[in-house]
């Protein structure tokens, strides 16, 4: 990677921030953050947007001119920006155009300016309800029935038919449930933990709906950052890894720990399940990744919940302020 130049799609975001962190430990030459900001942010980046090795494009991977420009002469891609499960699911036609066909494009523009290797990010989204618990990635995707792991899907594939008839040189990550600070706190989709972390700071009962039997395997943010570097320097082509804790958590679990990490002795209310949760069960099978990638995550939950916590609450109180 040193001296390297490298293309991060949607590096202003959650993931793709704390990957531009680990590869700034490298020393690339040149690294181009290409985002729209659409959910990423400058906050994301303030601590590097000004070293002279980051040029951050505010823009979108579906201009085609300007994802050329931003392609053309890096030796490698770390591919992140993608709408999340609930935004395809409320707009699939734009779906499309962020998950697929930008892709498509990218992948093309990889094969024309012989970038040396692409970090896909996929989701353990693409099993649906697995069929094995842990799960290995030889798994069917069978189960799967959302818009966006059918795309994350097409998305592996894709990059492996390019390997395939151009040698585009890939590796597929298949995240499970990932979490850290710079999580959205305050967008549309924001995730259970915050909701949760919210509660703390109000003092009010969080809420659990169903029995909060679901579980997930939650994996640290910095884990999933290290990671990608493992997957682009690792000897491994043509190749799809989980990346999770290999621990399996459920939500009354996770919440029993974030209570505790922050010294709280709220009770939780348990409502009616308002929607249909398909899949009931994660637990990654990291096995591959540890023997192909010397990949091992290394932050448990509690540490990591803690962490997310402090982050939390340094934020608030600096809003606060602000206000
Ligand atoms: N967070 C998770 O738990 C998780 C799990 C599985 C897979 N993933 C995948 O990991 C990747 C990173 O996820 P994240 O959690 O950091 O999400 P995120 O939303 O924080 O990051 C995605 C980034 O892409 C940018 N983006 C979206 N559409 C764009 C467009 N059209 N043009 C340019 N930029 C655009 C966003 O502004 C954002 O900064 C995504 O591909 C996601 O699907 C995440």
């Amino acid at each position: 990677m040193t001296n390297s130049s490298i293309l991060v799609t949607g590096g202003a975001g959650f993931i793709g921030s704390f990957l531009i962190e680990e590869l700034l430990q490298h020393s690339p030459a040149r690294i181009i953050i290409l985002d729209n900001l659409i959910r990423g942010s400058l906050d994301n980046i303030s601590s590097f947007k000004d070293n002279p090795t980051i040029d951050f494009v505010e823009g979108d991977i579906r201009d085609a001119a300007l994802l050329e420009k931003c392609v053309a002469g890096v030796d490698y891609v770390f591919h992140t920006a993608a709408l999340r499960i609930n935004a395809c699911a409320a707009d699939p036609a734009a779906g499309f155009e962020v998950m697929l066909k930008s892709t498509f494009n990218l992948a093309e523009l990889c094969v024309k300016y012989k970038v040396k290797k692409v970090v896909y990010s996929s989701s353990a989204s693409v099993y649906g309800l697995a069929q094995h618990f842990p799960t290995p990635e030889t798994d069917n995707p069978y189960n799967n029935q959302t818009f966006y792991g059918s795309a994350k899907l097409w998305g592996e594939q894709l990059f492996r038919s390019y390997n395939f008839m151009y040698g585009l040189d890939y590796v597929a990550l298949r995240y499970f449930n990932v979490y850290g600070p710079r999580m959205d706190t305050d967008g549309k989709y924001t995730e259970v933990m915050i909701r949760w972390l919210d509660c703390i700071k109000d003092g009010t009962a969080p809420l659990i709906y169903g029995d909060g039997s679901t579980t997930m395997d939650f994996v640290y943010v910095r884990d999933v950052a290290k990671a990608n570097i493992a997957a682009l320097v690792a000897d491994v082509t043509d190749e799809t890894f989980n990346i999770g804790n290999g621990r399996e958590t459920s939500l009354k679990e996770l919440l029993e720990i974030l209570l505790s990490v922050n010294d709280s002795d709220l009770v939780p209310e348990f409502r009616d399940e308002n929607t249909v949760n398909p899949v009931s069960r994660r637990l990654a099978d990291n096995r591959k990744a540890v023997q192909l990638l010397k990949f091992e995550p290394s932050i448990a939950l509690e540490k990591g919940l803690k962490e997310l916590s402090e982050w939390y609450f340094e934020k608030k109180k600096l809003t606060a302020v602000s206000i």
